[in-house]
């Protein structure tokens, strides 16, 4: 099928990429042409497992092309993704001005049936804006075009976005009853029935209830994580063990496993922006979701709660000291910093006067940029960006670990000990066994584990 793709973020080109893959023909649009540039020559934008090759074989065999033309891009596609970006507003409402940009592009160049397709992540209703602001530009060219608005949220992770795309646990679609809605139906059916082989993945309803179950999904799963870390921090306090109790809660088939970590608190470009917009939302009807404002002030709170046991042990006052940071993007296998954890740990470091040295596989160029900006100058002199996890230790107070890539999980812990000023760990993401590091002659400190100092 001939699919355009409006805006090559994440989602737009993760989106694009795979459905080439499956044979479509693939138009990607995106008014950044600096990012088109650098896709057009074979680069890629993002960090994200797989993408590159995906891209790579689909631009050599002639089924995706990126470009800024919007006219081309609207007669391109009969199916139009609309995947641009919906930042938070001040008032942390979802703001909608480039996903409506999008249809009134298409609106202004659109002849024949389309059918548009919300893929951002927006709030409920608004399919029902985005048909407006379409008939409204059909109205002024008095061009008689028809479409229907169909939505159809993602649920990808970054760092596994082509994995999660390619196979979906769920496919969910929101169409009308309307003949157009119909027949915009059948084609996502078509374009859709190669990941639906094995069996059906797919769950057809109406706009409204699909707009509204990819806020669901992620309030949902960030309670989760906030419910675990509120109860982590009981356990330091309790003398309990998190990961005993997360094992214990998780085999009861009614709860499961995933999701349960505590640590260092969520953050990425999805949770924390999407659950502030269903609060937002709700606010607009009247309502106030009590448990999803308890969700976001779990998590702002839990962003600091690493930085405040490393104050707690060393004193208010860290001038003079210094301290090893592995792990900078918000969470493994990406660069993205968005909302990342790391960025509060840094702040109240440097707040209380030490220095650090960080290190993160993948994140150091977006690190930079986004510490400039969260960081002055005088600042972000105190941070050195280091080449190697080894490289961050010399003289260290301790280490801190706030994200878990795997090249963390099994360091040599005699090289660290040598290198460090005092053994001591303080471990966002609980990688390590707290008894197994007291034999190893550490100071372990983890989120929720604190066992081992029980009185
Ligand atoms: C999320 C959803 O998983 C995805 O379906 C949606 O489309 C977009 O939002 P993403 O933001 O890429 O994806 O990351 P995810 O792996 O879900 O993790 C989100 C945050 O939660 C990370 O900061 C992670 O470290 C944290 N997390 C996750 C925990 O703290 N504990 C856990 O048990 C799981």
């Amino acid at each position: 099928m001939k699919i355009t793709i409006i805006g090559t973020g994440y989602v737009g080109l993760v989106t694009g990429a795979c459905l080439a893959e499956l044979g479509n023909d693939v138009f990607c649009l995106d008014v950044d042409q600096k990012k088109i540039d650098l896709l057009n020559s074979g680069g890629i934008p993002i960090h994200e497992p797989g993408l590159e090759e995906v891209v790579a074989r689909n631009r050599a065999a002639g089924r995706i092309q990126f470009s800024t033309d919007v006219a081309a891009s609207v007669a391109h596609g009969e199916v139009q993704f609309i995947a641009v970006g919906t930042p938070p507003d001040e008032d942390g409402s979802a703001d909608l001005q480039y996903v409506l940009a999008a249809a009134r592009n298409i609106g202004k160049h659109m002849t024949g049936f389309k059918v548009i397709v919300d893929k951002s992540t927006v709030p409920v209703g608004t399919a029902d804006r985005v048909t407006a602001a379409l008939k409204e530009e059909l109205a002024t060219r008095g061009a008689a075009a028809s479409f229907s608005v169909v939505s159809n949220p993602e649920f990808l992770k970054e760092g596994a976005a082509v994995e999660d795309f390619m196979r979906p646990d769920r496919i969910v679609i929101g169409h009308d009853n309307s003949p157009e809605g119909e027949k915009a139906a059948a084609k996502m059916k078509k374009l859709y029935a190669p990941f639906n082989r094995n069996h059906e993945r797919t769950f057809w309803m109406d706009v409204r209830s699909a707009e509204f179950t990819k806020y669901a999904a992620n309030a949902m799963l960030a309670t989760r994580i906030s419910f675990m870390n509120e109860l982590a921090n009981l356990a330091d306090h309790v003398g309990a063990d998190i990961e005993a109790v997360r094992h214990g809660i998780g085999s009861d088939p009614r709860i499961g496993h995933s999701f349960l970590y505590a640590g260092a608190g969520y953050g990425g470009s999805c949770f924390p922006k999407d659950v502030q917009a269903l609060e937002r939302t709700a606010r607009q009807y009247s309502q106030d979701l009590l448990i999803l404002r308890a969700v976001e002030a779990v998590n702002d709170k839990q962003k600091l709660v690493l930085g405040r046991k490393v104050l707690a042990r060393f004193g208010a006052d860290l001038s003079g000291k210094h301290f090893a940071v592995w792990g900078l993007a918000f969470k493994p296998n990406t660069d993205d910093m968005r909302e990342a954890p790391s960025r509060e740990l840094l702040r109240q470091l440097i707040d209380a006067g030490a220095t650090v040295a960080v290190y993160d596989p993948v994140a150091m160029a977006e690190a930079k940029r986004v510490l400039a900006l969260d960081l002055t100058p005088e600042e972000l002199a105190r941070v050195r960006f280091a080449d190697s996890p080894m490289d961050t230790l010399t003289g260290a107070e301790a280490l801190i670990i706030v994200t878990e890539w795997k090249a963390f999980r099994s360091p040599d812990f005699d090289r660290i000990k040598a290198a460090l000023a005092h053994a001591v760990i303080f471990d966002g993401r609980n990688l390590f066994e707290p008894e197994a590091m007291a034999e190893a002659g550490f100071e372990y400190h983890g989120i929720g584990r604190s066992i081992l100092t029980r009185t």
